[in-house]
């Protein structure tokens, strides 16, 4: 089975969430269930520089006004076909915005040019004698290449999956740009990719496509209501089987905390003191401090930070720290900023992309925070569990997925993992902080959550297994 898999960010290489995470660690699980997936990614001046050598051109022409070719090549162990069009994708700045933070104006056109090769890549299979069976659409950025498999004749010998990683983003365009983004305009209605009046390059993958994933069960459940779904629900719902839930790994390589290079390593709970200690010291933070809880995140609404900056004085009435790690949202920066300086050696703050931080922050921590208003999945509760990190999540998507909360019967029964409070809510999540206090001052509660989370598996195995059975599905067998 061969799979191209379309995504516009992929760890290690370029990365500003878990979508990334998710895209770089899927060839490697899926190798071992005799799947082969490549994947196909913007030439970004990180991706470009990275390939090694012995590129090879697979193709050329025209996309948008300049010169695209797809380059195929190996950088990081993962095998690319690097879309080499300058005009769209070399530049400095972010993936999906310009240095000023704003979206960069030809959004609809470079993934929609993105989307166009990844179709041509499995319509002509000769281009480079490599002929997927399945393409895979990651979030709105892949969403147009199931409808250009389908313009391309491809769709009866190519199946398609979309998988949606966050909901939120619609990937929307004036239905002034049908033409120019190549769309049949027989599909611009409620069962194609019109969405309320404009297009929308995740409706339309998730229309177009043969199956629909989402990164976690609950999330599955939760974006087929009105509450979550947030338009996309009657969608979703019409999908039925074809819509399902598949939960995320991690790379357990990456993320271990005995073998961590940026890490005193340990095997917790009880070793994690070390990584504990070099933390406290590092973000200047009281060494008698209660428990230490920590945060890296980007900075959106999703994420529910604010509520954690509405809960914060109970944290620190009850002797808890914190420390963050994130950047996004310039109000939410001033605002854990001003907190920091409001409660020195007790608020630690880092504005800021920082990955060697991230490990040394979930590793030193002894909760991690996640209080998303929704999460489609979350990777960093499963950092926790890993490192003895015990995660404090909302009951939500992913987070509700792999979180055990603590209640009489959970600790009794020693399974508990962590602690879950209502999403959306500063008294639930003030709450939560209290249970969370309660436990940590009982040593011996508090290292068997740590134990009971250190077995969860938070690897690929069991979801790779699902998404080549899904992949399996979506083929097609003439
Ligand atoms: P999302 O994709 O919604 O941002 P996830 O929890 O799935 O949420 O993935 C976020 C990923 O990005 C994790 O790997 C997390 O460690 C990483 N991350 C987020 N913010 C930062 C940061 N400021 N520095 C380093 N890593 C970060
Ligand atoms: C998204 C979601 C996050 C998920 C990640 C990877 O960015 O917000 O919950 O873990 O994608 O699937």
């Amino acid at each position: 089975m061969k799979v191209l898999s379309v995504a516009s960010e992929i760890a290690p290489l370029i990365k500003t969430g878990g979508l990334a995470d998710v895209a770089g660690a899927l060839p490697a699980a899926l190798k071992a269930q005799g799947v082969e997936m490549r994947t196909l990614v913007p030439g970004y001046p990180a991706v470009l520089d990275a390939l090694g050598e012995g590129r090879q051109v697979i193709t050329d022409g025209d996309l948008y006004g300049g010169p695209a070719q797809v380059v195929f090549g190996k950088a990081a162990g993962l095998e690319l076909y690097v879309l080499d069009a300058a005009h769209l994708f070399y530049r400095e700045g972010g993936p999906y915005a310009a240095p000023d933070g704003y979206d960069w104006w030809d959004n609809a056109e470079r993934f929609a040019a993105l989307c166009w090769m990844g179709a041509r890549l499995c319509a002509e299979g000769h281009l480079h004698g490599w002929k997927p069976d399945v393409l895979q659409a990651h979030d709105w950025q892949g969403g147009l290449a199931p409808v250009y498999l389908q313009r391309m004749g491809a769709s009866h010998t190519t199946g398609s999956v979309m998988t949606i990683h966050n909901i939120a983003f619609t990937g929307s365009a004036g239905a002034d740009m049908i033409h120019r983004l190549r769309l049949p305009m027989q599909g611009y209605n409620a069962g194609g990719y019109e969405f309320y009046g404009r297009i929308s390059a995740l409706k339309a993958g998730i229309s177009y496509a043969d199956k629909v994933n989402t990164v976690s069960p609950t999330y599955a459940k939760e974006l087929t209501t009105e509450a979550f779904g947030m338009g996309f629900d009657g969608t979703l719902k019409y999908k039925g089987k074809d819509f399902t839930g598949i939960l995320n790994g991690i790379d357990t390589d990456a993320w271990n905390p005995e073998t961590d290079p940026n890490i005193a390593t340990y095997k917790a709970p009880r070793a994690k003191t070390r990584a504990r200690e070099a933390l406290i010291a590092e973000m200047g933070l009281d060494p008698d401090g209660g428990p230490l809880c920590v945060v890296v995140s980007r900075l959106t609404e999703q994420k529910g930070l604010d509520l954690l900056l509405a809960a914060l004085p109970r944290l620190i009435e009850r002797g808890g720290q914190l420390a963050l790690l994130g950047s996004g949202n310039p109000w939410l920066e001033s605002q854990f900023f001003a907190a920091a300086g409001s409660h020195p050696g007790r608020v630690a703050v880092r504005i800021g992309y920082d990955e060697p931080l991230s490990h040394r922050i979930i590793a030193g921590g002894d909760a991690i925070l996640v209080p998303s208003r929704f999460e489609p999945c979350g990777l960093t509760q499963l950092y926790g569990l890993r490192y003895g990190t015990v995660p404090v999540v909302a009951k939500t998507g992913g987070l509700a997925d792999t979180v055990i909360p603590a209640t009489v019967a959970t600790l009794t029964a020693k399974v508990a993992t962590g602690i879950q409070h209502a999403p959306d809510s500063v008294e639930a999540l003030e709450d939560a902080i209290d249970t969370l206090c309660d436990l940590w001052a009982d040593p011996k509660a508090y290292q068997q959550m740590q134990r009971n989370g250190m077995k969860f598996p938070v690897g690929w195995d069991t979801s790779a297994a699902a998404y080549a059975a899904l992949f399996a599905e979506a083929a097609k067998h003439p």
